[in-house]
């Protein structure tokens, strides 16, 4: 009986998107950690899976630009104008001294804008003649906590939005409390009503490039607004949460989870 042949699927990330991801991750200085980042600092909390997931995003809807919440002293804005030289990418950072660090370390990269001031306000001029960003919601520091007054200000836009320190249920990744408020689906339910569903990053899928971070690693959110999100229904590193009724997360393969931080 002659073999049969199954065509194997394409890859989620070539080799050359690989190494461009890979290489643009590790060139970037790690700064964040001399102002009191957990873990370190460098991009995205030095996790490169959340790098693979965004490179996903940005190529599953053909995002026209970059925006970032809150950028610290620009790890995560470093990597991003390096890595999507072709994109501009917008930072936002609420204190005028980690602004003006940012500003002047992007300021060799011509597609790097660096705004001081809240994020809320801001997100209109940071949104600007974009058509489908790619938006990195990150802002938050001792009582302040503006995600959302972010996702409020989100709500009419298309845009694929992407929430750090996002509670996904697994006891390995951290997640934002401020107030008794948990950072995570419910929030995002309350938030935008017309939203049935999102996604998390599935931290248990198969990367080509696994993370090293031994330090804290947080989980991830990611919000299609305006957009046709099955795509990401059918991508094996998202998981989608179902946010009505109720919000529902997956039951992971690992022990239960246990606290927040
Ligand atoms: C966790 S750090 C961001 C890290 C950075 N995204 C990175 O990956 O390197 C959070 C930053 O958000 C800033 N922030 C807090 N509230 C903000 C607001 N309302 N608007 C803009 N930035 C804010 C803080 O000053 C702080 O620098």
């Amino acid at each position: 009986m002659p073999a049969i042949r199954t065509a194997s699927p394409p890859p989620l990330m070539d080799d050359h998107a690989i190494e461009h991801v890979l290489g643009a991750f590790y060139r970037t200085p790690r700064a964040g950690g001399l102002d009191h980042l957990a873990g370190g600092g460098g991009p995205f909390g030095f996790d490169i899976t959340t790098a693979c997931r965004l490179h996903a995003l940005i190529a599953q809807f053909a995002c026209d630009g970059i925006v970032e919440s809150g950028c610290h002293l620009g790890d995560t804005t470093d990597y991003l104008a390096r890595a999507y030289p072709h994109l501009p990418v917008r930072a936002c950072e609420l204190d005028g001294q980690r602004a003006a660090f940012t500003r002047a370390r992007l300021a060799g990269r011509g597609n790097a804008v660096v705004h001081h001031g809240d994020s809320a306000c801001l997100m209109p001029t940071l949104l600007a003649g974009l058509e489908r960003p790619l938006v990195f919601l990150d802002a938050h520091w001792g009582s302040e906590w503006p995600l959302r007054a972010e996702l409020t200000a989100l709500q009419d836009t298309a845009a694929v939005v992407l929430v750090d320190d996002f509670r996904i249920g697994h006891p390995r990744f951290g997640y934002d409390t401020y107030g008794g408020v948990v950072c995570g689906p419910d929030l995002v339910a309350d938030v935008l009503g017309g939203v049935r569903r999102m996604f998390i990053g599935d931290v248990e899928a198969d990367y080509p490039l696994p993370c090293l971070q031994p330090g804290r690693r947080s989980g991830t959110g990611i919000i299609v607004l305006g957009l046709d999100d099955t795509p990401l229904a059918a991508h094996p590193w998202f998981a989608a949460v179902p946010l009505r009724p109720c919000p529902v997360l997956p039951a992971w393969s690992s022990v239960p989870e246990v606290s927040g931080r």
